[in-house]
């Protein structure tokens, strides 16, 4: 297969994938709106990235943000009037592409079907290894993740991943 072909089938995986959501922002790659409420980067990117909003339904926004201080072991506690800004901005900006209709377990990104389909070729010592520790740390493989994008073109190995569990990088 040409370079060409291969990178058309990731342009039409990723199409296929995010549907309305490519047409939305037909001019960049990215899953995040072109400018990020400042307060959501700064609030809810400090401990791990800031998910691109594309990626849950306004519902599991909605969830999120009433539930901070119990936040997947975390306290992620706001005081009201920011958590009412940043909440009607992720919801605002929530996934309303098909992949995205419903809620997944537990509001996670990582128990998509979407996502569990994507990285199903990662062997499961990938997860826990020491520069990776969750699939939720986006950016240990996805090297412009801060920047909302997810394309395979900008895809690294976690730092120290032996060349044998390399195989999800390389087919
Ligand atoms: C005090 C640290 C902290 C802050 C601040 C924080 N989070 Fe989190 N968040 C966590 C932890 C810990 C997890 C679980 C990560 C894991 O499973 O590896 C998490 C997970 C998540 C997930 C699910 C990731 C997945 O598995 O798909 C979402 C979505 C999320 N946070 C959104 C937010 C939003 C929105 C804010 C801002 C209002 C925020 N977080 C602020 C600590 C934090
Ligand atoms: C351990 C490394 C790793 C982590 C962590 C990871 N990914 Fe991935 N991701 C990959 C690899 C490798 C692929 C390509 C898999 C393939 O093509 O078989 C991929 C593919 C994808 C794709 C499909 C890209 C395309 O063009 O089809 C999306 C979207 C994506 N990841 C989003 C995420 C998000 C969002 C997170 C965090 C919530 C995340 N990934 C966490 C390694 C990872």
């Amino acid at each position: 297969m040409t370079s060409h072909n291969l990178h058309l089938r990731a342009a039409c995986a990723a199409a296929i994938a995010f549907g309305l959501l490519t047409l939305a922002h037909a001019d960049s790659a990215s899953l995040s709106p072109r400018t990020v409420l400042p307060a959501y980067q700064q609030e809810c990117g400090s401990c791990h990235l800031a998910y691109p909003p594309g990626l849950l339904p306004a519902s599991a926004w909605r969830r999120i943000m009433s539930g901070l201080d119990a936040h997947y072991g975390s306290d992620a506690s706001l005081d009201a009037a920011m958590a009412q800004q940043i909440g009607a901005w992720l919801e605002a900006h929530g996934g309303t592409y098909k992949r995205v209709s419903s809620a997944p377990p537990q509001d996670r990104i990582t128990r998509s079907a979407w996502f569990e389909r994507k990285h199903r070729r990662i062997e499961p010592a990938v997860w826990t290894h020491a520069s990776v520790k969750s699939a939720a740390n986006c950016a240990a493989c996805h090297g412009r993740a801060d920047q909302g994008d997810y394309e395979d073109d900008s895809l690294r190995y976690p730092t120290g991943l032996d060349a044998r569990l390399r195989g999800a990088w390389n087919h």
